[in-house]
């Protein structure tokens, strides 16, 4: 069992063979932290490593003879107010005002297997022996409540998942005004903080910075994680690269606002702390109510940054994507947005599915635009019904057709939004959030639904599950393509208004949870304006995301890239597009576009029936050879090994678990005259097997220790001869018998 509890030290040990976390009951019964790093061999005490020096003007909480001074102790979940100056983890109102808490140890249990925390998204076991658990009970006898910290281990990832629940026991109701998730206490400060920020069109640049003595924070308050800072970030050793140095990495299991913050004391020593936004959120409980947070999922990594991801793909993909589509390959689909946008009608789209079909497409997508009188972004959104004047037979009767032309049919919803010009507002205006006499704050002319109010979920569960049941729908584009304004519900009274932001994310996950409950084949694929909403709480329900609406080959190469920082590549909706490109003005060659794509769940966004013969050709040969390899490229192991954030160049590969087979990619960008040669060193490989290697029509044989330190040779002339700027070449790599 990777949890022990030492009776004599007061400790919990969690640690299997990668990583061990420790945890000590303190003099005071509150919970400290003694250690969080590459596994060490257990023992009765590790004593020695508890840190609460009194320095001047520290306060002391407990007193003589064991005085404890809470600022310079390493705590697990620490409150303000009692000698601890810093952030803490809880802030808790009660009756007489006052937010002083204090949470002391009063029981444990551990156990095999993980518990789930519906209607919260988290991570989970299919066998009880691949985790161990413990909830911790801690107790506050003023409040006369109860703060459970749960913790489980992975037997053989180096993952830890963490939650707090707040069950309230005391007569007088007390309010959250800030509960974490989990926080973490580290005793230097010696780490460079990455994480994933952007913006529409660009989500998730890999941003980097040395830490320093203050606060630096990623958030969003915007009521989804966001396209400006995704819920991830990761303290890095300074050396540490894709393949080696020690990494700590923090995801958030939640969709919606979010605090993930570091905080650096003047004596070094670092704390970070992951939840839901406080700002956005108080949260009353009266007796005998509790609050649940979402899980955090940390994962350490003693030899960088790749096995950092790979340890997060490993149980994103197995272990939070759930259902009939978690281990199935994804389909190869077209979807008709930057085909047609909205306009459209039945022959047209018939007309480009039959297309679809010719190349190999298995999967028809028809993006927004099909429903209400939407013909513009201004109107329709609510009504969620077909548009008759564009198809005169339906979703069902499109739907019908397009499996007679031999593919399934797929089809986009924003359900979540309305526009005022749509009946739906016009029957029920106070269903959008907003404050009654203030300014309604349009964002893309749209006004975002109260999906706090279970009326509300279900007059959009009951539309959409009319469509879905009267045709045939194989998968669901789910998009959001607004952030919140004015998070008032109309419903609510004054004193619960502060529940809002985090009732409005329930909303989300009940819909999505009904869905996919009535409808478990329909692969799901979430998106918000892109990858708004690139969040592990919503691969919990949509095994894959639109990662970006930039579909442009180069730019994809930066956010493909650091996507993979934290999730799988069959969770990252990848298509080609047309050229010049639509957001980048760019062109770049056809094969460079399916060569990037093909790294994620791979798709087309444009009309086949544009194409030369010649580019119809290669198509059909680029689909061919996803379908041949899509099972090692979703679910083989990931390898970065260039980044486009470090140079022009790019390189990435998949091998497969038994190291016998493997794809990598190399990328260029602009082409280079008279260019020096170049070494692909490749990664992940087995030393002594001997592969067969084909690149450029040509294969050759190597072992696998050539591939890694000596590299293949690429010749850059031949990307000039041959295609020019933004050249890549795919190389695929066999086990040879002999
Ligand atoms: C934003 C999405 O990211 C696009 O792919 C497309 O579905 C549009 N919304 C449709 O409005």
């Amino acid at each position: 069992m990777p949890i022990i509890y030492h009776e004599t030290s007061k400790e919990f040990h969690l640690y299997n063979k990668q990583v061990s976390y420790i945890i000590e009951i303190m003099e005071n019964g509150q919970l400290g932290n003694l250690y969080y790093g590459k596994r060490i061999k257990d023992r009765e005490s590790f004593a020695y490593l508890h840190e609460d020096e009194a320095r001047p003007l520290g306060a002391l909480t407990t007193p003589e003879p064991n005085p404890l001074c809470l600022q310079y102790t390493r705590q697990e979940y620490p409150a303000y107010g009692t000698g601890d100056y810093r952030y803490g983890a809880c802030t808790i109102e009660q009756q007489n005002g006052s937010r002083i808490t204090d949470f002391l140890y009063a029981t444990h249990t551990i156990y095999e297997g993980k518990k789930k925390i519906e209607p919260l998204p988290s991570t989970y076991v299919e066998n009880k022996k691949e985790a161990t658990s413990i909830e911790i009970t801690l107790y506050d006898k003023v409040m006369d409540t109860n703060l459970i910290l749960t913790y489980t281990i992975y037997e053989e990832l180096a993952a830890i998942t963490r939650q707090a629940r707040y069950v309230h026991n005391g007569e007088a109701s007390i309010i959250l005004q800030n509960a974490m998730s989990a926080c973490v206490d580290l005793p230097d400060m010696d780490y460079d903080m990455v994480h994933l920020s952007g913006a529409w069109a660009r989500e998730r640049y890999i941003k980097t910075r040395r830490l320093e003595q203050g606060i630096q924070s990623i958030y969003s308050m915007r009521g989804a994680s966001s396209a400006e800072h995704n819920p991830f970030l990761v303290l890095k050793r300074r050396n540490t690269t894709e393949n080696q140095g020690e990494v700590y990495a923090f995801s958030l299991v939640y969709s919606g606002s979010y605090l993930g913050q570091v905080e650096v004391c003047s004596h070094d020593t670092t704390r970070v702390l992951l939840g839901i936004h406080p700002d956005t959120f108080t949260w009353t409980l009266k007796a005998g109510e509790s609050f649940q947070t979402p899980e955090v999922v940390m994962v350490y990594s003693a030899d960088g940054m790749n096995q950092m991801s790979q340890t997060y793909h490993t149980l994103y993909r197995t272990r939070l994507v759930r259902g009939y589509w978690r281990d199935r390959e994804r389909p190869v689909l077209l979807n008709n947005w930057e085909a047609t946008y909205m306009d459209f009608d039945e022959y047209k789209i018939l007309r480009i599915a039959a297309k679809a079909k010719e190349a190999g497409v298995e999967l028809f997508v028809l993006d927004d635009g099909w429903f209400g009188k939407r013909d513009d972004d201004d109107k329709g959104l609510g009504d969620w019904y077909v548009n008759l004047q564009k198809l005169p037979n339906g979703i069902a009767g499109l739907s019908r057709s397009v499996e007679n032309i031999g593919m399934k049919f797929g089809i986009w919803i924003e359900p979540e939004m309305v526009n005022k010009d749509s009946d739906l507002y016009r029957a029920h205006p106070d269903w959008i959030l907003s404050v009654p006499e203030r300014y309604e704050t349009p964002s893309r002319q749209q006004h975002v639904l109260d999906f706090s109010r279970k009326e509300v979920v279900d007059a959009i569960f009951a539309m959409l599950d009319k469509m879905i049941g009267e045709s045939k729908i194989s998968y669901i584009k789910w998009d959001m393509n607004r952030y919140i304004t004015e998070c008032y519900s109309r419903a609510a009274a004054a004193n619960e208004q502060g529940k809002i932001m985090h009732k409005y994310i329930l909303g989300v996950y009940d819909l999505y949870s009904r869905l996919t409950t009535k409808y478990p084949e329909i692969l799901f694929e979430s998106c918000s304006s892109g990858g708004a909403r690139f969040d592990p709480g919503m691969l919990y329900f949509a095994p894959q995301t639109w990662c970006s609406d930039d579909t442009d080959a180069a730019e994809r190469l930066k956010i493909q890239y650091a996507t993979s920082y934290v999730y799988p590549v069959s969770s990252i909706g990848a298509h080609v597009s047309a050229v010049p490109n639509h957001q980048m003005n760019r062109i770049t060659p056809l094969a460079t576009r399916a060569n990037v794509a093909f790294f994620g769940a791979f798709g087309y966004e444009l009309d086949l029936n544009k194409l030369t013969t010649e580019e119809m050709k290669q198509v059909k040969e680029q689909i061919q050879f996803y379908k041949n390899y899509r099972k090692l490229i979703q679910q083989g192991i990931f390898y970065r090994i260039k980044s486009p954030f470090e140079a022009k160049d790019t390189a990435w590969m998949v091998v497969a678990e038994d190291r016998k087979e493997a794809i990598a990619a190399y990328y260029q960008q602009l082409n280079k005259v008279n260019a020096g040669g170049l070494r692909f060193k490749l990664l992940g490989l087995e030393e002594d097997m001997l592969y067969e290697v084909t690149a450029f029509g040509e294969t050759q044989k190597y072992y696998g220790s050539e591939l890694m330190y000596a590299g293949i040779p690429i010749n850059r002339d031949q990307f000039a001869e041959d295609i020019g700027d933004f050249a890549s070449v795919l190389f695929h790599i066999k086990y040879a018998d002999n």
